[in-house]
């Protein structure tokens, strides 16, 4: 089997890359670590490269229609991954799972129509519907025992007939929890019983950690698969988010053709020249390097935490259960927000995600990108701890 190298350090200053190119404007200097945007520092996989590398060979980037292979790829790592089985007319391509959240909103709601979310949460859960005039309704996650879970209860006291969509995150980025399977069946019986449907955006779902397992919301009940559409990529999971390639995945076949028409309509379904490629690419040829990489990723969570415990004791990291985000605890700080981001940014010199741009909860903490060599993982860590002193 082939080994891959994740001790690689590549230098991405200058490459346009948002991580380390927009540090000026966004944290006021430039000479910070950056461990925030959610892609990775490891090179991108080899069959992806030598995907986009043969049709450039080609020398022609002209109009090019969607690999036979596409749908026939995503269908077969979904059972292989998952033990999701799909019919691949099910599925349908979508420049992005933003823009695909967009899309939802849009097309399923109305200016006014409130949307629930669960912060923290991934700020664009808010920050889309909002700019597109819809209401943001909080259903915070409860904290419990340095872990979270799903307020189910409180959400059921929220709703109200003009609740029209839920944006469930699952895997939930920022806290890292791949939710169980009873959460997400009593969410569904939730949302059927009150009209609402559930956008499932489930970009980290490949990323599952410590033998925890991806649960997609579809498979969980009858009516979790009649009331839902997930969104999908490679992206987080094969360091390709620049390619800007997804999918979603309706099973419920009015809603389907509904939202198919749409993107077809507005020939939002039309994938670039590379889309297709590197997505069949990385689902038929990417098990070994996400099995390698995944365990990279786990070894440098755990010399975190072991960091943390010896070190830092004031800072905890709450485990992920999936992806290469790491939420990290502060508030024994005893900081404000501004100052506790004003101690990473001016005195750690490190470039995290503010933990409040997440929603309520999020006060407190900070968000830890780790998906990168170890040994930048521990220079972060030691600016950190000498910041602390
Ligand atoms: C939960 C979640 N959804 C969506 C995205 C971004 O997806 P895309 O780049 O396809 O819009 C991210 C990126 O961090 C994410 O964490």
């Amino acid at each position: 089997m082939k080994l891959y190298n994740f001790e690689e350090i590549i230098d991405r200053r200058g490459s346009g890359s948002i991580k380390t190119d927009v540090l000026p404007e966004r944290f006021g200097r430039s000479d910070l670590l950056p461990m925030w945007v959610a892609d990775m520092d490891f090179r991108t996989p080899d069959f992806i490269l030598d995907a986009i590398h043969e049709v450039c060979d080609h020398g022609i980037l002209g109009y090019t229609k969607c690999p036979d292979a596409y749908y026939a790829s995503i269908a077969q790592w979904l059972q292989q991954q998952h033990r999701w089985e799909i019919q691949p007319e099910w599925l349908q391509f979508l420049p992005g799972v933003v823009k695909g959240i967009a899309l939802c909103v849009s097309h399923f709601t109305q200016p006014g129509d409130k949307i629930i979310i669960q912060p923290p949460v991934y700020y664009p859960f808010r920050s889309v519907p909002e700019q597109l005039g819809r209401t943001i309704v909080n259903n915070p996650l409860q904290e419990v025992d340095g872990t979270y879970c799903m307020d189910l209860q409180h959400l059921r006291t929220v709703i109200d007939s003009n609740c029209k969509m839920l944006i469930l995150c699952n895997p939930h980025n920022p806290v890292g929890i791949t939710w169980e399977k009873e959460t997400l069946q009593e969410l569904a019986e939730i949302c059927v019983e009150n009209n609402i449907l559930v956008i499932s955006d489930e970009i980290h779902a490949d990323l599952s950690l410590f033998g925890h397992k991806h649960i997609p919301f579809a498979t969980v009940s009858d009516s979790a698969q009649a009331n839902s559409i997930t969104l999908m990529a490679p992206s987080k999971t094969f360091n390709m988010a620049g390619i800007v390639s997804s999918f979603c995945i309706i099973p419920n076949p009015a809603l389907r053709k509904d939202f198919f028409h749409y993107l077809k309509a507005t020939e939002l379904d039309q994938m670039h020249i590379f889309a297709g490629i590197t997505t069949v690419a990385a689902y038929r040829q990417g098990a070994a390097w996400l099995q390698q990489m995944l365990a990279y990723v786990e070894q440098n969570i755990l010399f975190v935490q072991t960091y943390l415990q010896q070190h830092l004791p004031l800072v905890k990291a709450v485990i992920p259960q999936a992806s290469f985000l790491i939420w990290l605890d502060c508030r024994k700080l005893g900081l404000s927000q501004k100052d506790l981001v004003a101690l990473f940014i001016d005195k750690a010199r490190l470039a995290l995600n503010d933990g409040s741009t997440f929603g309520p909860g999020g006060e407190g903490f900070m968000r830890m990108n780790i998906g990168c060599p170890q040994a930048i993982v521990a220079k972060a860590l030691e600016q950190l701890r000498n910041a602390c002193i």
